[in-house]
């Protein structure tokens, strides 16, 4: 076995796109569709909650017909063997990685298949479409709204997160551009600890010169690669 423990991926939506889902910043990526205004920040659910919540109910229907992809079960099995510390932080909203068998697992951005009450702050578990204003089944108040992190608001887990990037030796970033932070700063928080840092991605990010190595191909080919060779040494 390698030098390496302790391991943290940074997934983006890049992983999700061979099993069929659009990114957020490619050609017919989902803000084209939207204006990222119009559906993904409080001042829009406020604004417009037919429309923010018909653009949730739309994801969340969508993922009936996706399946993971050869990167997310190639992550499932580095998590069902990897002996040391593993962390998959993930900014997609999908379920390709519980899917697909990964459980140490960190959705920062939060979930398509949960809902969260604005008032008593619980979430529950939700499939089909979310009316505004539907009934929270914990607290009886019509505050739930898509368990997802808008703009503006602070993503889920960073204490888990800073804890777990600040102990590893090797940071994986895979399929994102980073173009949003606080992920996109994890890169240089991994350095910073003293971390080896890999690039798995069809483009070069923003931040890729950050990056000890550089992969560029599709995560369907790159990370099954990557796995085998990290369960190999
Ligand atoms: N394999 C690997 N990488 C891919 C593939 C693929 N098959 N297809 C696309 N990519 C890469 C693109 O090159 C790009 O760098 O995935 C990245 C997708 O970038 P974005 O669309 O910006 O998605 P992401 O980085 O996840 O966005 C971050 O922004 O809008 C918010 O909340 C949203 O979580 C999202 C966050």
């Amino acid at each position: 076995m390698n030098d390496l423990r302790n391991i943290v991926v940074l997934t983006g939506a890049g992983i999700s796109a061979e099993s069929g889902i659009a990114t957020f910043r490619g050609p017919g990526g989902l803000w084209e569709g939207h204006r990222v205004e119009d559906v993904c920040t409080p001042e829009a659910l406020a604004a417009d909650p037919v429309l923010v919540h018909r653009f949730y109910d739309a994801r969340r229907a969508a993922l009936a017909g996706v399946v993971p992809n050869a990167g997310h079960r190639a992550l499932a099995e580095l998590d069902a063997r990897w002996p040391g510390d593993l962390l998959l932080v993930t900014q997609n909203v999908d379920d390709l990685h519980e899917r697909a068998g990964s459980t140490r697992l960190l959705h920062m951005h939060g979930e398509l298949r949960s809902a969260l009450c604005g008032l008593c702050g619980i979430r529950t578990e939700w499939v089909d479409a979310l009316p505004p204003a539907a009934p929270c089944p914990h607290c009886g108040e019509e505050a739930l709204r898509p368990d997802i992190v808008f703009f503006g608001e602070m993503p889920y887990g960073m204490e888990r997160i800073e804890a777990a990037i600040a102990g590893c030796d090797l940071f994986v970033s895979i399929g994102t551009s980073g173009a949003v932070y606080p992920a996109a700063g994890f890169v240089q928080m991994a350095r910073a600890c003293g971390a080896r840092t890999l690039e798995l991605n069809l483009d070069r990010s923003a931040g890729n010169a950050l990056f000890d190595e550089s992969r560029l191909g599709p995560a369907g080919e790159l990370v099954p690669a990557w796995v085998a060779g990290m369960l190999a040494c």
